[in-house]
């Protein structure tokens, strides 16, 4: 049974990799610091070894890449407003834990190491069109910077050093399990509350949601298929407005909260790009990958899920 690494595996993301890599009869360790608590299954728990610690731990990190086939590093600061208000922790935690991922891949023969990247990389250039991975990009947050830059690293490493890896340029992701610092759960929970659904400036800025399962699949179709060192969009390739999105929510949940357009803070300028809609079509030429769930049943899928989970916080 190959042994698989996963980083960052008790978020959003990365505990639904894991949930689908034991299915597939995987031997699964996770390194995470729990930021955000573990939102790891307790059935899937008991079948994984959880590591609560740190990717900036080079010891650690070490030891738990020993024996590995692959490793999927997903640990990251993320959310715009904690990485706004912690720019060193998160550009510490990208750059000094795939340092330390990469020395340990390469130290220890690791087949391929599939890292967490994002649409953040294409920063304002993505204004025009649906981007693919060959556009001129410009990133300018810290968390984008350091993405960009590990994304250069690992080729660096694959072309002196000959490691494989995928680096994933997630566009946003959603689904059961991820919190409030995104918009889709954050726009839920005010629904549900009753509260005014607030949305940044006019609501006109675009954004591309991939549903969970899909963004899932093509990681684990990438992992298995592709070689080399390479960057991938995953995408869903549909734009919403943030104002249509907190329409489709308000609608979905019955619920009687306002819509409300406010001022962005200032902190979030750099982050508050007017358009994001990828391109997958490198993604599905690579691989055999259509994404199943539309936008309005993804968010159909997520009802009974927010209704409970935000029940429960009451
Ligand atoms: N969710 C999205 O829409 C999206 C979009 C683009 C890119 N990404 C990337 O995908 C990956 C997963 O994102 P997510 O949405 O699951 O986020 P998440 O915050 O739910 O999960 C990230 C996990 O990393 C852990 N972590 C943070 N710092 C760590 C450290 N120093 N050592 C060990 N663990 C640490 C956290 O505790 C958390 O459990 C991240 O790399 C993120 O940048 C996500």
């Amino acid at each position: 049974m190959d042994k698989i690494l996963v980083t960052g595996g008790a978020g959003f993301i990365g505990s639904h990799l894991v949930k689908r890599l034991v299915s597939d009869g995987y031997e699964v360790v996770v390194l995470d610091k729990l930021l955000r608590g573990n939102k790891l299954e307790k059935d899937i728990l008991n079948q994984i070894e959880l590591v609560h610690g740190d990717v900036r731990d080079r010891d650690l990190v070490h030891r738990l890449v020993k024996g590995c086939r692959y490793v999927y590093h997903f640990a990251a600061v993320l959310g715009v407003d904690i990485v706004a208000d912690n720019p060193v922790e998160t550009m510490e935690t990208e750059v000094i834990g795939m340092k330390h991922i990469g020395d340990a891949a390469i130290l220890n023969g690791i087949e391929k190491v599939i890292y967490a990247s994002t649409s953040g990389v294409y920063g304002h250039s993505a204004i025009e069109k649906s981007v693919t991975e060959t556009i001129q990009i410009d990133p300018r947050t810290s968390y984008a910077i350091a993405k960009r830059y590990n994304e250069i690293y690992l080729a660096a490493l694959g072309e002196e050093k000959g490691l494989q890896s995928i680096s994933l340029r997630f566009f946003n992701v959603y689904g059961t399990a991820q919190d409030t610092r995104m918009v889709i759960p954050r726009f839920f929970h005010q629904a549900l509350m009753g509260k005014p659904i607030t949305v940044f400036g006019n609501g006109e800025q675009t954004r591309d949601f991939t549903y969970i399962d899909d963004t899932i699949t093509a990681c684990y179709h990438l992992a298995n298929q592709v070689k080399g060192a390479e960057i991938f969009n995953i995408a869903n390739e549909q734009e919403i407005t943030i104002k249509d999105l907190a329409f489709a929510i308000k609608e979905i949940t019955n619920s009687s909260s306002e819509i409300q357009f406010i001022e962005a803070p200032k902190k979030r300028y750099d982050f508050e790009v007017e358009r994001r809609i990828g391109s997958s079509a490198k993604l599905k030429a690579a691989v055999d990958y259509q994404p199943s769930t539309q936008l309005k049943e993804g968010l159909g899928k997520l009802v009974a899920y927010y209704e409970e989970e935000f029940s429960a916080k009451v």
